[in-house]
């Protein structure tokens, strides 16, 4: 039997003594208001047993993790058409990289860059009613958590300095692969990606990812064949540029934000999210990726 316990105890010990925690995210102003000595860690396995260390129970910025939960939204909603408009392939480049877009005639490569994402959210503010509200209520329903939130701060904050994405979406909406108002479409984006979680509520809502897609409750959320999806593009394009390297260190799908959130999981095992706000050059949390690295080396558990 594993000590999860013990493991993330050393883990929080060894980022804690971690002199260059990397650099906090300043391009949204909002998100480099958090202190960058923060780290936590939380784990839940298959059976429920629960393990954290650090200030997992501390809020921050989900912001590209949110990608994952549009994505399923959006797959439940349209099913294969969702494949119509982005694709699945790894970028190799940065997250807001614009320069394939153009190349590759407005289909992004894949539903975690920033473009594809843009797309995944111009397809929810056509489905839905009240798109903010429902999406909302989606992962809370998921979490089975009605107090997460979205943080209205850091979605103006973005609203304001968003430049490369009001690019992107004009870039797609010259190539007819938005179909709604631009305006309209970043404000849901920039919503989403502003929601706030701490390390246990973020396990929590990625635990259906790791159990075939049903939820805590043993709900139903996404089909055996959807999760399949969703997981091999956390796989392949989870980590933008670093996701050959995150899959080299770490050997589990998973998603980051600059917020400094990583949610990583082993399907039928454990589902595991980090936090420390400090990033490294490919915008991905630098103690989180040596946290994860640690863990699936000292417990023997990958999928590789
Ligand atoms: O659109 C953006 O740039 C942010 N809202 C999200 C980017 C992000 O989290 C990239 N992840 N590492």
């Amino acid at each position: 039997m594993i000590d999860f316990q013990h493991i993330l105890t050393s883990i929080n010990e060894a980022a804690s003594n971690e002199k260059d925690k990397g650099k906090i995210a300043d391009y949204i102003p909002e998100l480099a208001k958090v202190n960058v000595d923060n780290f936590g860690i939380h784990l839940i396995d298959i059976q429920q047993h629960n393990f954290s260390a650090g200030k997992s129970d501390e809020q921050f910025s989900i912001q590209s993790i949110s990608k994952v939960l549009s994505l399923s939204m959006a797959l439940g909603l349209i099913g294969e058409k969702v494949w119509k408009r982005v694709d699945v392939e790894p970028s190799g480049d940065p997250f807001n990289h614009l320069s394939l877009l153009e190349l590759e005639n407005g289909i992004p490569r894949n539903p975690l860059i920033n473009p594809g994402a843009i797309v995944i959210a111009d397809i929810l503010v056509s489905q839905l009613k009240n798109p903010k509200e429902d999406f909302l209520n989606y992962v809370r329903n998921i979490a089975n958590d009605d107090t997460i939130d979205y943080d209205i701060d850091v979605a103006q904050s973005e609203k304001r300095t968003g430049f490369r994405n009001f690019a992107a979406a004009n870039l797609l909406k010259s190539y007819g692969n938005l179909k709604n108002d631009v305006d309209v479409v970043l404000d849901f984006y920039f919503h989403q990606c502003s929601l706030a979680m701490n390390c246990v509520q973020l396990t929590n809502t990625f635990f259906m990812f790791m159990n075939n897609g049903k939820c805590r409750r043993n709900n139903t959320f996404l089909t055996v064949s959807q999760v399949k999806r969703i997981n091999a593009i956390m796989l392949t394009c989870g980590f933008y540029d670093e996701a050959g390297e995150f899959a080299f260190e770490v050997g589990l799908p998973g998603k980051s934000g600059v917020g400094g959130g990583i949610v990583a999981f082993l399907p039928n095992k454990f589902c595991v999210s980090t936090w420390s706000p400090g990033l490294n050059p490919k915008g991905n949390s630098k103690l989180g990726m040596l946290a994860l690295e640690k863990l699936t080396t000292e417990t023997e558990l990958s999928i590789f």
